[in-house]
């Protein structure tokens, strides 16, 4: 570590096709950028092929790393999540100096970047863990940055942070500061639910025009292509158009040939679980999360399909004005799903933010999803307006522009949940959606009787709805198990 100092803005570390598609991009933008890779020749590839002639720097060691970067270094980390974000953290500290900043923009798990915020911080040098989303393309020409950690490196990373995201409309860079620790990487995995529950919305969708409605791929493709200019306007259902229209090779659409067994990598399910340690009734993403593993059992599937009858579905397709008039059901249901999804998301980040003391800037993260991503969409900026219009906004159902979308959805919300149910075509977001609505805007629910059967079995108590919350009453309802009651009592 001597006194002399680089040229380079940033160092990256790991070549992979993501950390090579940010360098080109921070590159573009007029940062000189230090490259380093564990397997060292990857750094020649790289500098001798896509990365000639740019000003680029490869390092074939971690102390020439720390050579080649101006003060305060920064150190962005594209390598796997998991152990090896630890080894090259470990590996780092020893040529880095306090106040030097340590960026990870992998797939990490936001606890772990709590973690490494705290285990850093106590070397004396800073952390960041950032979401990155909008894949290889979004990397190379404006990735979606949901940064957290040290809020001391936010300023210094600031410049090419915002430079190398994606802008929306008036340049406004989708990307800004999260929050402490692990914020950006809890955001980034709320995110990522999101798009499950997207995708299996609109999944549903496309199963209702093909088996109830009998729509020809074309007309679905038209369908959707109509909808990308609304208020459903959004990079999901833009490509759900390519996909319906794209033929294989002998003219047929490709997407019925495609094996309906979902795959998942896991961050659907690191928020289902975040949600239920929460307590947050997350019931569409987890839904989103079940549907692909029920859709993965495929061979089960097909022997259950044998043994029971299945709900005749309409013999014609539905043309004319019926047709028209459910299609328009759908939007509305997608819709009102889909605001019921975000509602959901919104309130697990809340919990989060409660409990791990995070000052989360809700509008601001509505609009780094607003471009870049694979949630990007046209929605994004209605709950951004939500938000600024009512910062404490309690859950977006009480936004007036959102209740009023859903109050007017209703109807038709329901009419396409009971011709799904009818038909047997499973729509489990959907329905989940519409459930989770009915339970929220009851002011009554059959808890009373579940509360009873706590109170019954367990003495679990309860309270009165004709005396003051906070009062706890045990029943003896069976005359023989005596007054006792439990002494734990969990809302
Ligand atoms: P490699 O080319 O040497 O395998 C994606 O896998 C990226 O993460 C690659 O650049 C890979 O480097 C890097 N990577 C994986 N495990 C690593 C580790 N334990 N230490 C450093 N880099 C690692």
């Amino acid at each position: 570590m001597g006194s002399r100092e680089g040229t380079a803005d940033i160092g990256l570390i790991g070549l992979a096709v993501m950390g090579e598609n940010l360098v080109l991009n921070m590159e573009s933008k007029g940062f000189v950028v230090a490259v380093y890779n564990r397997t060292v020749s990857k750094v020649d590839d790289f500098i001798q092929g896509r990365g000639a002639g740019k000003r680029i720097i490869g390092v074939k060691s971690l102390d020439a790393l720390a050579a080649a970067l101006k003060r305060p270094r920064k150190v962005m980390l594209m390598v796997k999540a998991g152990q090896a974000v630890d080894e090259t953290i470990e590996q780092l500290l020893p040529v880095l100096e306090p106040g030097d900043i340590i960026i990870d923009g992998g797939n990490s798990n936001y606890q772990d970047t709590m973690r490494r915020t705290s285990y850093v911080e106590s070397k004396g040098l800073l952390y960041i863990g950032s979401g990155v989303s909008g894949g290889e393309e979004g990397a190379l020409n404006g990735p979606s940055l949901m940064p957290g950690g040290s809020p001391a490196a936010w300023p210094l990373i600031k410049p090419i942070f915002q430079a190398i995201a994606a802008k929306v409309e008036g340049g406004i860079p989708c990307c800004d500061w999260v929050g402490e620790n692990g914020a950006g990487h809890f955001v980034k995995m709320v995110h990522n639910g999101i798009e499950y529950g997207d995708m299996q919305l609109i999944s549903e969708t496309y199963w209702l025009m093909k088996h109830y409605v009998g729509m020809s791929h074309e007309e679905m493709a038209d369908v959707f292509d109509e909808w990308n200019r609304t208020e459903l306007d959004s990079y999901l259902i833009e490509i759900t158009r390519d996909i319906l229209r794209y033929k294989d090779s002998d003219g047929s659409p490709l997407v019925e040939k495609i094996l309906d067994a979902a795959g998942q990598k896991g961050t659907g399910k690191w928020t289902g679980m975040t949600a239920l340690d929460f307590g947050v009734p997350l019931t569409l993403i987890v839904e989103a999360v079940f549907a692909r593993s029920l859709s993965s059992q495929k061979e089960e599937r097909s022997r259950a399909a044998a043994l029971f009858t299945k709900p005749s579905l309409p013999r014609e397709p539905l043309t004319g004005d019926a047709g028209k008039s459910f299609i328009q059901d759908l939007k509305q249901a997608l819709y009102a799903s889909k605001i019921v999804s975000y509602a959901q998301g919104y309130l697990l980040m809340r919990e989060a933010a409660k409990a791990y003391g995070w000052k989360l800037n809700y509008g601001g993260i509505a609009l780094m999803w607003r471009g870049g991503c694979i949630i990007r969409s046209a929605f994004l900026g209605k709950i951004k307006e939500a938000f600024d219009r009512n910062p404490e906004l309690e859950n977006l159902l009480q936004d007036p522009f959102f209740s009023s979308v859903v109050d007017k959805a209703q109807a038709s919300w329901r009419r396409v949940a009971m011709t799904a149910l009818q038909y047997g075509l499973p729509v489990p977001a959907l329905t989940s959606a519409l459930t989770y609505f009915d339970g929220y805007r009851s002011e009554t629910l059959p808890a009373n009787l579940l509360q009873a059967q706590r109170d019954y079995f367990g003495a679990h108590t309860y309270e009165r709805t004709d005396r003051p919350r906070g009062e706890f009453f045990h029943t003896n309802w069976t005359g023989r198990g005596g007054s006792t009651s439990a002494s734990t009592y969990t809302v």
